[in-house]
């Protein structure tokens, strides 16, 4: 099968995509900085340490192993420190894919699979939300995935670089089999730290609105399994191989839950009582994100098998309690 070059593979999504790789045949090529992803998750392939705006360091990666296609997950992803440093962010994300781009025509490496975001879609009219949808940003974070989205476009009308920009719903869940889960640094994700209040490692949850235009008043958000989303690039891939049009697909279920139900469960699934607290809501939170999520499943024959909540939770649950953040 073929060699892929994954970026960002050393963090959440991008381990377990290369754990997907590895078992449909293809050889995944880590490249990442380490700044937030972890040594130990590297397994199924080569590691290449090195930053994703070094273009000189990745032009020596791609002619040393020669990938068909590259997955690129590696970016800054925490919202609020967006805010906070939106530079960092157009660097990292911008800069760097940039940087990629540029090292790949150089490398004659022409096919790309990129980790977009519903953060694209801002607080959106409709929902579900279709690709199609207006992509009008709230926060600096969506602002470098949408920039990403069209110069992977303009690349594509250019070179005929062959793209597909997935628009991850809310990743969550931990692999099947307990070899990986997610370990983020500050973790800002929902099923993570209920757990760690489960864990006894947090006082409580925070809930932040509870008076939103929802059926419980709490943010609705659409949860998808990380072996999911795996899939989905494995398949991407593929795609790409028989495709030469641009490709743009939310990845969710077509399904919402409300902050109350992702606790609801935590409690159910662990055992633990899980106290949360009421708190205001949260400036650019829309009340609902929940994806449209038909045209993954007619391009790519993509349906989340491990997306239901239970399964979510329970696979996070054996991930944190064997895995406790120290
Ligand atoms: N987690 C989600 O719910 C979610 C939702 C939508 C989109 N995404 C996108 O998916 C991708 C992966 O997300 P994740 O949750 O696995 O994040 P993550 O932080 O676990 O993984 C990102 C990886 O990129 C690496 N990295 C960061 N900056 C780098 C740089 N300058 N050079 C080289 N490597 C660098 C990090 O070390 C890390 O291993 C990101 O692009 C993110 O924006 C994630």
């Amino acid at each position: 099968m073929s060699t892929i070059l994954v970026t960002g593979g050393a963090g959440y999504i991008g381990s377990h995509t290369c754990k997907a790789l590895h078992a449909a045949g293809h050889t995944p090529v880590v490249y990442d900085n380490l700044s937030n992803g972890h040594r130990n998750a590297v397994r199924w392939g080569p590691f290449e340490q090195g930053d994703i705006t070094d273009r000189d360091r990745l032009r020596d990666v791609l002619a040393a192993h020669r990938p068909e296609a590259v997955i690129h997950f590696a970016g800054l992803i925490e919202v609020g420190h967006s805010v906070r440093d939106p530079g960092s962010f157009w660097h990292a994300n911008v800069v760097g894919t940039w940087k990629l781009l540029a090292a790949m025509r150089d490398a004659g490496v022409g096919r790309i699979v990129f980790s977009s975001t519903a953060a694209v879609y801002g607080i959106p009219d409709t929902v579900p939300i279709p690709e199609d949808a207006p992509t009008v940003p709230v926060n600096p974070y969506g602002d470098t995935k949408r920039a990403v989205e069209t110069m992977l476009a303009n690349h594509a009308a250019a070179d005929g670089l062959r793209y597909a920009a997935l628009r991850y719903f809310n990743a969550a869940g931990a692999d099947p089999d307990g070899e990986l889960g997610e370990r983020h640094d500050p973790e800002t994700h929902l099923v993570p730290l209920v757990l760690q209040v489960a864990l006894g490692q947090r006082d409580e949850i925070a809930v932040f609105g509870n008076d939103y235009p929802t059926p419980d008043g709490t943010a609705v958000r659409d949860y998808v399994h990380v072996a999911d989303l795996a899939a989905a690039h494995v398949a991407a891939v593929a795609h790409l191989d028989a495709n030469e049009a641009p490709l743009v697909a939310n990845l969710g279920t077509g399904t919402g839950y409300s902050v109350r139900e992702i606790i609801e469960t935590c409690r159910a699934v662990t055992g633990h009582a899980i106290p949360h607290r009421d708190a205001a809501r949260r400036a650019g939170d829309p009340p609902q994100l929940v994806a449209a999520a038909d045209r993954a499943k007619d391009a790519l024959g993509w349906t989340p098998a491990n997306s239901d909540l239970e399964t979510i939770v329970a696979s996070a649950w054996r991930w944190h309690s064997e895995n406790p953040v120290p």
